[in-house]
């Protein structure tokens, strides 16, 4: 399975270090929180500090937009270097059209479902997606606690892509630790992403690292 570091628990004070660490750790792909305050009750960054980050890295950035009207924006995150860009469901009144616009723009097109959503709700998009993003947790902020009815979505998700779309990832956001990411694994999701397992504490790289050790690569 992938690992996906979400910097939303990292210092932005030492950033070079702490992408440094994870990189060195053997991270998968960077997750990259954008939230607007409006979709989320919570602000972060925007294209601007993504392309900054983007001279640090060579790693795919997967950029999760928690915005109002994603399409929007999507064409400014791409410039700014995102290879993944995913967009909730509940944000846009067309997803079909935004993720089509996104495979058009040369990324991995992304969408992305809230814990009310059905997997169903996914049915007729998902040959239009490259990621699917399971939250198992409200959306927002880091260190909640994981919602068990996720493994029940993940589960509903691998029988998804297996019959119309094998190629497409199911990824899972929120609430993701040692005891939980060997829950997610076992459900089917192929990219964790991880944000307070990670940063909390003092040294990012053995913490994944030790989170690597519970799942195979
Ligand atoms: C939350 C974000 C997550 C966040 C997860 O809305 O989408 O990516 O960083 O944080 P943890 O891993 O602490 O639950
Ligand atoms: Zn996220």
């Amino acid at each position: 399975m992938k690992l996906a570091p979400s910097l939303l628990s990292a210092n932005f004070a030492h950033i070079s270090a702490e992408i440094a660490a994870v990189v060195g750790a053997g991270a998968d792909y960077l997750h990259l929180d954008v939230m607007d305050g409006r979709f989320v009750p919570n602000i972060t960054w925007g294209p601007k500090i993504i392309g900054d980050l983007r001279a640090l890295t060579d790693l795919p950035f997967d950029a999760h937009l928690m915005i109002v009207e994603p399409e929007r924006y999507v064409e400014s995150f791409v410039a700014a270097g995102a290879n993944i860009v995913t967009f909730h469901l509940e944000a846009t009144p067309h997803a079909q059209r935004l993720l089509a616009h996104l495979r058009g723009l040369g990324v991995k097109a992304g969408i992305a479902i809230d814990p009310q959503t059905p997997v169903g709700a996914l049915v007729d998009i998902v040959e239009d997606c490259d990621l699917i993003l399971i939250m198992s947790v409200n959306p927002g902020f880091g260190g909640q606690r994981f919602l068990e009815r996720s493994l029940v979505k993940i589960g509903e998700a691998r029988a998804l892509v297996a019959q119309r779309n094998p190629q497409c990832e199911i990824e899972v956001d929120g609430g993701i630790n040692a005891a939980t990411l060997p829950l997610v694994a076992a459900a089917g999701a192929d990219v964790a992403v991880m944000g307070s397992a990670v940063f909390d504490g003092i040294d990012p790289a053995e913490k994944l690292r030790s989170l690597r050790a519970l799942v195979a690569k």
